[in-house]
């Protein structure tokens, strides 16, 4: 079933949370998965948007569709959610940071003792609220939502566990131990699981082919539930 009438809302890169004016928490997250999403989603959907973590501007500049910088993972809830509609697809590549400092210092932290702790306290998980969400709302009826792994071991335990907690339509498995595939790279080894227990294994390839076949799988998949 073609994506053409459906709001493809796809996330990417990482967040950021200050621990002090000149520092943060983040992560090696650079954008190009959740870029090359948002550039296939825009070949086949009449509404795409992006909605990014702090990324390097060559991922975003003169993209011909609707770009949103968020900075922190909360942020990027509020954006989500803003976005989602009945029968929107949500692609949740970003890498929100799963912590942020308990307090957040409003001068440069000095340098004194040899050792300094920061408290962190957990950031909402974002498909989870997604999930409650669409269950309690009925106006968010039909949406179907994709989420990432990206694990270093015990990887297809972690994603099927994830698949299933977080309430998810597919889940995109990335191996990042393996060469070509991760963070920074422009290729991906990706595996794909399905709520219904479907499995596509996806070789080494570039993050644009992957994109393609990843939305392919997507249209494959609400297909099927149409029928
Ligand atoms: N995710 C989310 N909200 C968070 C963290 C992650 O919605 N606060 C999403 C990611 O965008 C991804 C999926 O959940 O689609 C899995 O993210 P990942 O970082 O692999 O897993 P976590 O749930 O953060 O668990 P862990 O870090 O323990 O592996």
């Amino acid at each position: 079933m073609s994506l053409r009438d459906r709001k493809v809302i796809v996330t990417g890169g990482p967040t950021r949370e200050w621990i002090d004016p000149v520092r943060y928490i983040s992560n090696a997250s650079s954008g190009k998965m959740g870029a090359a999403l948002a550039d296939a989603a825009h070949e086949r959907s009449a509404e795409t948007v992006f909605i990014h973590g702090p990324v390097d501007g060559s991922i975003i500049a003169g993209r011909p569709y609707r770009t949103v910088a968020v900075e922190s993972t909360e942020d990027l809830l509020d954006a989500v959610m803003g976005e989602l509609r009945g029968g929107a697809v949500l692609i949740m590549a970003a890498a929100p940071a799963d912590y942020r400092p308990a307090e957040r210092s409003g001068l440069k932290i000095k340098k004194k003792s040899d050792e300094l702790r920061i408290d962190l306290v957990k950031n909402p998980d974002i498909l989870k609220t997604v999930a409650s969400r669409k269950a309690a709302d009925p106006s968010l009826e039909g949406i179907f939502v994709v989420g990432f792994a990206a694990e270093t071991h015990d990887v297809e335990a972690y994603a099927l566990t994830k698949l299933k907690e977080k309430d998810l339509d597919m889940i995109c498995l990335n191996d990042v131990a393996k060469e070509g595939a991760g963070f920074s790279t422009d290729t991906n080894i990706v595996v794909v699981f399905t709520r219904g227990g479907g499995r596509l294994d996806f070789p080494l390839m570039t993050k644009k082919e992957l994109a393609a076949g990843i939305l392919d799988k997507i249209e494959d998949e609400l297909g099927t539930r149409n029928q």
